[in-house]
């Protein structure tokens, strides 16, 4: 087992990442406040892993919610099944929720443990690739609009993140993929070594080879802490996270909730973001088809659905939240692990990516 820690002063949590975690109950036991437990899961998940996360929670005063399956289900009417569940169980301000599922069930069980009586504890405990690699750690937590991709929500970090790995065993290989996009994410955000590695360990990491999964969620994971800590808030560096996201969540949006998953969309937005940054002469043609090459052996799409027009991708990222007084900021790529968040790109280029995507 590996240990790594979000560290942000006395609200720091641990990521312990390993196979086998789920039967492990002094790990998530310690950071359990109070007596009484929600664990929130769906109904994908629950049959699959809840009895594990249960048998972990003896003594202690358990209620559980299982939620509808899917994106489109992150929304507010969800979120107020929890809320309910959480008044009709009478769970009071001491109170802990769990999260036992994909990033879906952690944004929302997070955001209702964000907002329940003005916040109560929560950890997390996440069974996709990317929710392990990404969504479960750094506290981002809410729902969709129909308007806008996670629109509604609030920063409230976990007190614990467990991973078992061997939950991967179950998620089906598109599943497997969409986490892969957040991990390439990494490599071209932040480490071209890791970049390299990911390069040469691609079919190995298909294959769902232990190992090669394991040094990807750790190197993930660590990446991820490290921002975190830095900027929790999203002030400057974290919005470094979100390359590809502005044209991803266009693409979510566009497409209805659902249709394509949040790591597909990525895939295809990681792409058009680094078109982009070649026509602004900032990477070069190699590297954006070293990007490309490595998104699409991952299984994963290099261009959006053809059916989204351009003016579609214009209005839908006009809402993206690192819009600031009107004007969109973009996540680009000056080399291959080299990122900058800029308003100070040429209008007429994005629309050249547009035109060349869509
Ligand atoms: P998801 O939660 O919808 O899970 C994908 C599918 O896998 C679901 O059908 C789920 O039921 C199923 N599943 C989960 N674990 C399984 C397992 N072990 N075995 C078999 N099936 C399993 O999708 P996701 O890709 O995990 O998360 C996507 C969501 O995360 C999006 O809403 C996205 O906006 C959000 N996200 C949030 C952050 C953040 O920082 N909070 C970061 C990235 C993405
Ligand atoms: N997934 C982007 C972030 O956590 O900031």
């Amino acid at each position: 087992m590996k240990t790594l820690t979000v560290a942000l002063g006395d609200r720091s949590y641990p990521i312990h990442i390993g196979q086998g975690l789920l039967g492990q109950a002094d790990l998530l036991r310690p950071h359990i406040r109070g007596r009484q437990v929600l664990v929130v899961s769906n109904e994908t998940v629950a049959p699959l892993y809840l009895d594990r996360v249960l048998g972990m929670l003896t003594g202690l005063d358990v209620s559980t919610v299982i939620l509808p399956d899917g994106e489109q289900y992150k929304n507010l009417d969800t979120l107020n099944t929890i809320y309910t569940a959480l008044l009709e169980k009478r769970l009071n301000r001491g109170c802990t929720l769990i999260a036992l599922g994909g990033g879906v069930v952690g944004d929302i069980t997070g955001f209702a443990a964000a907002s329940y009586q003005r916040g109560v504890a929560f950890l997390q405990v996440p069974t996709t690739l990317l929710a392990q690699v990404d969504s479960s750690v750094g506290g981002k937590t809410g729902v969709n609009h129909a308007l806008g991709k996670n629109m509604i929500g609030a920063f409230h970090q976990p007190g614990c993140v467990l991973i078992d790995t061997n939950t991967l065993d179950t998620l089906d290989d598109r599943q497997l993929a969409a986490g892969l996009a957040e991990v390439i994410k990494y490599g071209l955000i932040h480490d071209a070594e890791f970049f390299r590695w990911l390069e040469q360990n691609m079919a190995a990491l298909m294959a769902r080879d232990k190992a090669a999964l394991a040094y990807a969620i750790e190197r993930s994971c660590s990446i991820k802490a490290e921002i975190v800590a830095a900027d929790e808030r999203e002030s400057g560096r974290r919005a470094l996270l979100n390359l590809g996201h502005t044209f991803g969540h266009a693409i979510e949006t566009g497409t209805g909730y659902g249709n394509w998953l949040h790591g597909e969309a990525v895939g295809a937005g990681m792409v058009m973001a680094a078109d982009l940054s070649a026509r602004h002469g900032w990477i070069n043609r190699a590297d954006v088809e070293r990007a490309t090459a490595l998104i699409r052996s991952a299984g994963l799409p290099v261009a959006p659905p053809p059916e989204m027009s351009k003016q579609q991708f214009l209005d839908l990222m006009a809402v993206d939240k690192k819009a600031v007084d009107g004007g969109l900021r973009l996540v680009l790529l000056k080399a291959i692990g080299i990122a900058i968040v800029t308003a100070d790109y040429r209008a007429e280029l994005l629309g050249e990516t547009l035109d060349a995507a869509a």
